[in-house]
């Protein structure tokens, strides 16, 4: 299928540039609702905050054989949540808004939870569903989004893409813990087991 040339006013864009240079990238043309954009840009920065938090507590806290190789990837994901929040900071902040940074109201404005977890398997779960929240979240984004700003869609479906993989690395992980409520003398009150194999995280795909 062809598609007709674009026909382009280069006159009309040279004047309309001229204009309202103070919004630098935010040009004439751009026509989504930018007052929408923004505040879902703040809302996904919020989420992404809370995530990074949520990780890096269960990085520190989760305990025993089994969860060394999962604590450290808590601390990986913990670490691309917060790229992804300095992405979306940037994003808000060439878009002419400013970056909802505030803990007074951060839980407000996220659509995760911040869950501290009792045990290993509650930790694991808890972020798998904070990512499958965070994936469906971003998902109307893009939809909202269509092509009015290609930009801000390109930058959240690579969020998106990364997303995905956490909750696909999650959710091995969870298959990975015995399911025998065999306590452990750390505190796991239900999937950690003494004596178990360590859990090996397998990486489908280069991040
Ligand atoms: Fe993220
Ligand atoms: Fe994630």
């Amino acid at each position: 299928m062809t598609y007709p040339a674009p026909t382009i006013n280069i006159d009309s864009v040279r004047q309309q540039a001229r204009k309202n240079v103070e919004q630098g990238a935010v040009t004439a043309s751009y026509t989504a609702d930018r007052p929408v954009v923004l505040k879902m840009l703040n809302e996904a920065l919020a989420t992404e905050i809370v995530c990074a938090l949520r990780y890096r507590c269960h990085h520190f806290m989760a305990r025993g054989i089994q969860a060394r190789a999962v604590a450290n990837e808590f601390l990986v994901h913990s670490n691309e949540e917060q790229g992804h929040a300095d992405l979306l900071a940037a994003r808000i902040v060439q878009l002419g808004g400013e970056p909802d940074f505030s803990p007074a109201t951060l839980l407000t404005r996220s659509h995760t939870d911040y869950t501290e977890g009792s045990s290993l398997g509650d930790m694991i779960t808890e972020n798998l569903i904070a990512e499958r929240i965070a994936i469906d979240s971003y998902r109307h984004f893009i939809i909202y989004l269509r092509d009015q700003d290609p930009t801000t869609r390109r930058m959240l479906e690579a969020i998106l893409a990364t997303e995905e993989e956490h909750a696909d690395d999650l959710a091995d992980i969870l298959l990975q813990l015995p399911a025998a409520p065999e306590a452990d003398a750390t505190a796991d009150s239900g999937r950690s087991v003494k004596g178990a194999a360590p859990i090996k995280l397998i990486k489908k795909s280069a991040s």
